[in-house]
């Protein structure tokens, strides 16, 4: 009997990534799109939607609500079949995070909503009382009976100034795909600014909704009776343009990336000037050149709610630190169990002191090549930039969290010169 033989990447370190990519459409965008495709009865087609783990898994899940959904060339079809209704299979529920976020739409739509617990990346409790409070406010009975939600609102939903705990992305998004159904006025304070539920809501708009306030504090909603359906275009992804651009930094690259949204990336942009990195702006394109040799400066990172400094690039940008000169100090302050790269990292090489969520990192560190395991997508996408920073030949496990948020990035990364291979 063979035993299962478990994919990684073989990396070659310190090999300059040159050249131009244009980046995928976000992933944090594709998954609450889809499920805006559920408030409708007629077809819609979203466009620029990545190939990922997923997207496809949500696809499955919408599947089996009374929709037909069909992923080719980058674009998701959704044609209603009828009546909508159900419950997602439990296991796909527990396979993503974003699971979650078919509550929404078929507690306006029907009235009534379950869903089992949402997976996702292990990176702290991440709860769901901001989605359930919300679903209260709009007059729904919620249940929690072990581990699976179950609402209710036999009367439809009413409109409601819902003022959020904390400014969660999935909750805001959940609440605003219950609201546009909604009878009356919604307010969503406290609501997430990321730049996904902007895109979101134009979709909504699009399909006939009434949203105004989109990625800010506070998004006020007037519920319609019914939306069509629609085609929409997804935003560039932010966070793959990032690692790119962290990966290019790592290697002292000359890398140039088109199709992106710069002014999504300021708090990036603003930790690169500071640590040395050139980075000329267009409007849909971020060049960025680092002399070979050149050595970056050490800075300090707090990983915050949009518009602050993106969590989903704390992993990375720690791995970028461990070669620049002097002490960086990252604060992760949105997950309470988001460090689990660091000890991969001091696999090589990095010198890294860590407490809580508050890690300091002392470079430059002469990091050589080693076998490494990403525990979540962004740990993965980590370890890969330092690879590359390394001297000599990596192994990087963990290539099933890689696929479910990034397209293509070892294609993507090979095609800009890096010696990096599935193996
Ligand atoms: C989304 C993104 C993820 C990103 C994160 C923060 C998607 C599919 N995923 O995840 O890539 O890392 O935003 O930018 O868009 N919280 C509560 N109560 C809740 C919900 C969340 O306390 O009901 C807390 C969480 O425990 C966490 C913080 O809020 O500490 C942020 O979570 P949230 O914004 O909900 O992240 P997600 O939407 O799950």
């Amino acid at each position: 009997m063979s035993a299962v033989v478990e994919p990684y990447l073989r990396i070659a370190g310190h090999r300059r990534l040159t050249g131009e990519i244009r980046v995928n459409g976000a992933k944090n965008a594709a998954l609450p799109c889809l499920a805006a495709a559920l408030l409708s009865d007629e077809p819609s087609r979203i466009t620029r939607v990545p190939d990922i783990e997923d997207v496809h898994r949500l696809i499955e899940i919408v599947k089996t609500l009374g929709v037909e959904a069909e992923f080719q060339e980058n674009e998701v079809a959704v044609r209603p079949l009828g009546v909508c209704g159900g419950s997602p299979p439990d296991d796909l529920a527990a396979s993503l995070r974003a699971s979650f976020l078919v509550m929404g739409p078929m507690l306006a739509r029907t009235g009534e909503a379950s869903c089992g617990a949402p997976g996702g990346d292990v990176i702290g409790a991440r709860p769901l009382d901001v989605h359930l409070a919300g679903f209260r406010a709009f007059g729904a009975q919620v249940d929690s009976v072990g581990g699976r939600t179950i609402a209710h609102a036999p009367e439809g939903l009413r409109g409601a100034t819902i003022v959020l705990d904390y400014p969660s992305v999935l909750g805001t998004e959940n609440l605003l795909l219950a609201a546009v159904l909604a009878n009356g006025r919604t307010r969503i304070v406290n609501a997430a600014m990321e730049p996904e539920i902007g895109c979101l809501a134009d979709m909504l708009n699009a399909m006939g909704a009434r949203i105004s306030g989109a990625g800010h504090h506070t998004i006020t909603v007037d519920g319609v009776e019914r939306l069509s359906g629609v085609v929409h275009e997804l935003i560039p992804d932010r966070i793959e343009t990032g690692t790119l651009m962290i990966a290019a930094a790592a290697t002292r690259g000359d890398v140039r990336l088109t199709g992106v949204s710069p002014s999504h990336l300021e708090a990036l942009l603003s930790k690169f000037a500071e640590i040395g990195v050139e980075v000329r702006r267009g409007d849909d394109e971020l060049e960025l050149t680092v002399n070979a040799g050149a050595t970056l400066t050490a800075t300090n990172v707090q990983a915050l709610p949009y518009p602050g400094f993106a969590t989903d690039l704390q992993a990375p940008i720690t791995a970028l630190l461990t070669g620049a000169a002097g002490t960086s100090m990252v604060h992760e302050r949105v997950f309470e169990n988001r460090m689990q790269h660091l000890n991969e990292l001091r696999k090589l090489g990095a010198n890294i002191v860590a407490g809580g969520s508050v890690s300091a990192i002392n470079g430059p560190a002469a990091l050589s090549g080693a076998v490494v395991r990403g525990t979540d997508i962004r740990a993965t996408a980590a370890l890969i930039v330092a690879a590359f920073a390394a001297e000599g030949e990596s192994r990087v496990y963990g290539m099933r969290h890689l696929a479910r948020g990034y397209a293509d990035l070892p294609a993507q990364l090979a095609a800009l010169g890096a010696d990096i291979e599935r193996v």
